[in-house]
């Protein structure tokens, strides 16, 4: 069975003006312990799409499911805590919390204790290449690289199932860029993850498994990378 499955997913925003269609009807399966890459030009739904995927808005048309269940039928806050994580376009990182406490922050959602919150979390700052300097410094005392490595790190030690991520180097320079995308990309190889990832690298989406295309909100295509056979 897919993790994902995407049946006639549509979407629309609507107001007093105008709606806008952001996505329209798009079918797809997404499979465990592979990387995918989204890509298409400015305003052709990737974002929307990666919110309906994430639970964290309903399609208007047609389904998400995961792991069989549709996002309609489950408890969406449940899934959100403890299914996937997101790293989105602008961080948001907890500014009342410090960068150790913004990455055990979902851990502890959780139930996992202060110590071992802890552990994971230093663990997973390192990994993305920051130091015990930063621990105790709030976002707004970090440089937008800093922020995104943050972001990155918290979605690591919340080990779901399904990592999002819009356009997550966006602020990082070749070498964090090529070291986070490559931590996420073996961690979901090697533990099992469904990354996808919304991005505009050409780099990035090479390294996918999958790549797919988005075209004013309907997906226009697949490509499989060799290392995604
Ligand atoms: N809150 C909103 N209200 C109305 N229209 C919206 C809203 N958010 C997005 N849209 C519209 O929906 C379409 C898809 O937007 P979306 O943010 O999903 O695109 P995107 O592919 O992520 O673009 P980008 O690469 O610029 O991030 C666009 O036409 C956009 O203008
Ligand atoms: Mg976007």
């Amino acid at each position: 069975m897919p993790i994902l499955k995407l049946e006639g997913v549509t979407y629309r925003y609507k107001n007093k003006y105008q709606s806008v269609e952001a996505v329209k009807n798009v079918n797809y399966e997404f499979e465990r312990g592979k990387v995918y890459a989204i890509v298409g030009k400015s305003g052709s739904g990737k974002t929307t799409l990666l919110s309906l995927m994430a639970g964290l808005a309903l399609p208007g048309e047609g389904q998400v499911y995961y792991n069989g269940r549709s996002t309609k039928d489950m408890d969406r806050d449940r899934y959100r805590r403890d299914e996937v994580a997101v790293i989105y376009q602008t961080f948001n990182l907890f500014p009342m919390l410090n960068v150790l406490e913004n990455v055990m922050y979902p851990l502890q959602l959780r139930g996992i204790g202060g110590q071992q919150a802890k552990e994971r979390a230093k663990e997973m700052i390192a990994a993305v290449g920051l130091t015990d300097v930063v621990y105790r410094r709030y976002p707004a005392m970090l440089s937008g690289g800093e922020r995104q490595r943050v972001a990155i790190a918290r979605a690591l030690a919340a080990d779901v199932k399904i990592i999002f991520a819009d356009e997550p180097t966006g602020n990082l320079d070749v070498e964090n860029s090529d070291r986070v995308i490559d931590l996420l990309f073996d961690l979901c190889h090697k533990r099992g993850y469904c990354v996808i990832v919304v991005t505009h690298d050409p780099d990035i989406a090479g390294k996918a498994d999958v790549v797919i295309r988005m075209q004013d909100g309907c997906l226009a295509g697949e490509t499989l990378n060799r290392n995604g056979q």
